[in-house]
Parts: C-alpha cells; sequence; structure tokens
C-alpha cells in the first residue's frame, strides 16, 4: 500500500525523534511492502521564524491532502513571549481544530520491563496499570472565548470560558464507548460536575450515551477524585474520558506512572482516517540536538498511525513488539535509565527498534 503522511517535526526534539519514527515507519514499509510518501511542513516556532506565523495555511493544505500526520512537538524558550495566538502552541490548537481532530487517544500501559522507572509503590502497581484517557480536544476552555481588559481602576482582568455544546460532548463520548467494547468494558467520565455547568451537560450527555452501550460498566467520577484514585489504585481504570483541559492534565499523571512522559504516544482522530499522531510529551528544549531524547513515544504513535489510520494491525504489532523486546533487553535513554540497564542514544533506540522489525 502507498501512503502519503505530513510530517511535522517541529522544535526542540521534536526533528530528532520525528527522525527515529520515519526510520522505524521506513523498515515496517520494507519488511511488509508499503511505500511511505513523507511531505514535511512547517509548525509551531519553526514555522514562526521561517514564516511568521505558527500554522501556515500551506501546512493545514499538505495535512487535509494527506493520510495522516506525524508530529515531533513545538514550542520553546524563544517564543515564550510572543502573544498568545502567534505562539507556537497556537499553531498546534490552530491543526487539531483545522482537521477537525475532536478525539484524542491517549494510552498508559505500564511496560513490566520499566518497573523500576515507576515512582509508584509496587504494592499499588502489582495489579498493573493499562488505561486509556480519551481526551476531547477542540473545545473546553482551550478553544473557548478569551480576553484579557484593563478596567479604570487599572485591574488587568483575564477571562477564559470553557464550553461545551452536547454534540460535542455526546462523539466523544462514543469514542469512549467503543473502545471500551475492544477492551475491557469499562468507562469512567470524568467531569466536575459539582461544580461547572459544562461538566453538568456532560455528565447528562454521557448518561444518553451509555444507554446504547448496556454492556459496559460505566462511571462518573470528579476530576480531583480521579487525580488521586490514579495513584493510589490505576488498575481500576480502563478507558477515561473527559474535557480537553482535565484530560491535558490527568494524561500526564498517567504518562509519569508508566515510568516516563517520554513513553506515551497520541492519536487524534476526527470522523474519518486522516489522524495526527504525536507523542504526549514537550519539546524539551533543555535536551535538544543532544541526541539523548527517549524517541519511543514518537515510535508507539507511528504504530498508533499504522493501527487507527491505516489499518494495518500486524505491523503496528509489529513496532509494539520491537520496543518491548528493546526494552526487556535492556536498553535505555536517558528519561528512563535504571541500575543495570544499557544507556543508549536517541538514535541508538531508533536503530535498535527498527533492527527488531
Ligand atoms: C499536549 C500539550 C499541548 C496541550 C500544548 C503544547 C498546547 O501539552 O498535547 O498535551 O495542552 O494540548
Ligand atoms: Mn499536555
Amino acid at each position: 500500500m502507498e501512503k502519503k503522511i505530513a510530517v511535522i517535526k517541529g522544535d526542540g526534539i521534536g526533528p530528532e525523534i520525528v527522525n527515529e519514527a520515519q526510520k522505524v515507519l521506513d523498515k515496517v514499509g520494507e519488511k511488509f511492502g508499503h511505500s511511505f510518501i513523507y511531505t514535511e511542513v512547517l509548525m509551531g516556532g519553526i514555522a514562526i521564524d521561517k514564516t511568521g506565523v505558527p500554522l501556515p495555511q500551506e501546512t493545514i493544505d499538505v495535512c487535509l491532502s494527506s493520510d495522516s500526520v506525524l508530529l515531533g512537538a513545538v514550542g520553546g524558550p524563544k517564543w515564550d513571549t510572543l502573544p498568545g495566538n502567534l505562539r507556537p502552541e497556537a499553531g498546534l490548537l490552530g491543526i487539531r481544530g483545522a482537521l477537525k481532530l475532536f478525539a484524542n487517544i491517549r494510552p498508559a500501559k505500564l511496560i513490566p520491563a520499566l518497573a523500576g522507572a515507576c515512582p509508584l509503590k509496587e504494592e499499588i502497581t502489582k495489579n498493573g496499570l493499562d488505561l486509556v484517557i480519551v481526551r476531547e480536544l477542540i473545545g473546553g476552555a482551550y478553544f473557548g472565548k478569551r480576553s484579557t481588559t484593563v478596567d479604570e481602576k487599572g485591574v488587568k482582568t483575564a477571562c477564559d470560558s470553557m464550553e461545551y455544546s452536547d454534540f460535542e460532548i455526546e462523539r466523544i463520548c462514543r469514542v469512549a464507548f467503543e473502545m471500551a467494547k475492544k477492551r475491557r468494558g469499562k468507562v469512567h467520565s470524568v467531569d466536575k460536575a459539582n461544580v461547572l455547568d459544562s461538566s453538568r451537560l456532560w455528565r447528562e450527555v454521557a448518561h444518553k450515551v451509555k444507554e446504547d452501550y448496556p454492556d459496559i460498566e460505566y462511571y462518573d467520577i470528579l476530576v480531583d477524585n480521579t487525580a488521586m484514585q490514579l495513584v493510589r489504585n490505576p488498575a481500576q481504570f480502563d478507558v477515561l474520558v473527559t474535557e480537553n483541559l482535565f484530560g491535558d492534565i490527568l494524561s500526564d499523571e498517567a504518562s509519569m506512572i508508566t515510568g516516563s512522559l517520554g513513553m506515551i504516544p497520541s492519536a487524534s482522530l476526527g470522523e474519518g482516517s486522516l489522524g495526527l499522531y504525536e507523542p504526549i510529551h514537550g519539546s524539551a528544549p533543555d535536551i535538544a540536538e543532544q541526541n539523548k531524547a527517549n524517541p519511543i513515544a514518537a515510535i508507539l504513535s507511528v504504530a498508533m498511525m499504522l493501527r487507527y489510520s491505516f489499518d494495518m494491525g500486524s505491523e503496528a504489532d509489529a513496532i509494539e513488539k520491537a520496543v518491548d523486546e528493546v526494552l526487556n533487553d535492556g536498553y535505555r535513554t536517558g528519561d528512563i535509565m535504571s541500575e543495570g540497564c544499557i544507556l543508549v542514544s536517541c538514535s541508538e533506540m531508533g536503530d535498535l527498534i527498527a533492527g527488531r522489525i
């Protein structure tokens, strides 16, 4: 099969981890007889430097005419003082919105070989950790009306509104229930319905969707309690579905209990098969261009691309198996290093994983 992939390397460690992900993808292409055709496009800080805007129209056009999009990471201190709408992150929100990618799938799984990197006590992790956060991606406070005003007394006030319509909640809840059907059949819908109107609507709509899935075990859970339960007893969770900002925060927490933020891939999906695949971590400017970064989240993001956008399940399995093998053999990048393991660079990790495909 031939697939067109738009590649956004971005800033910081973005280019180095994406290079490794492409290395692995090319190996998959060779072994399974596919050709992946890449078109590199600009987004984030590098786009600001080269074109003056974080998301050039050409990038949107190329992404829309591709079969999927691979993204590294965007942002860095160089662009931190720009106004919000011109920051690199605005490019990321812009592309999610332009491609109508409302569902962000973030799996967090404790790989046995990495148990040593997990900060939780063994008595907590002995029951395992294998959950998926289904994060709403193009609504809520990220996309609501915002303003910063100064009144006549000089008091400065900033406002971000968290807005959700019923159809936005319904479509993301459906993604979560469908996912639970293919997993352990359990959904926790995370909200703050004891305080927020948007959460009360969330709960009402989630309950309606639940009626179509009588076999799924369903729970409402408040977001503060979820944050606590994730470190108290993460094994209780299968699929968590939640709004944009809560999902952002909880997925960082969930990633850390798997050992490192550097391990978690994500898929952002809309109605069709076009998806955007990216690690959940940021651009880590402090270690950029030192060949130190962990490329595994980017490599696992490519596995998600094969599975969700290209319907290539065996190819995706091959990547995940290769990652497991390399970790089982004791190879580690700095972020997941533990005693007795072998420290490797970003590109060596990519070579090792590609070598096992
Ligand atoms: C993520 C990131 C982004 C987000 C930032 C970079 C805008 O933290 O993908 O989780 O908040 O969505
Ligand atoms: Mn985040």
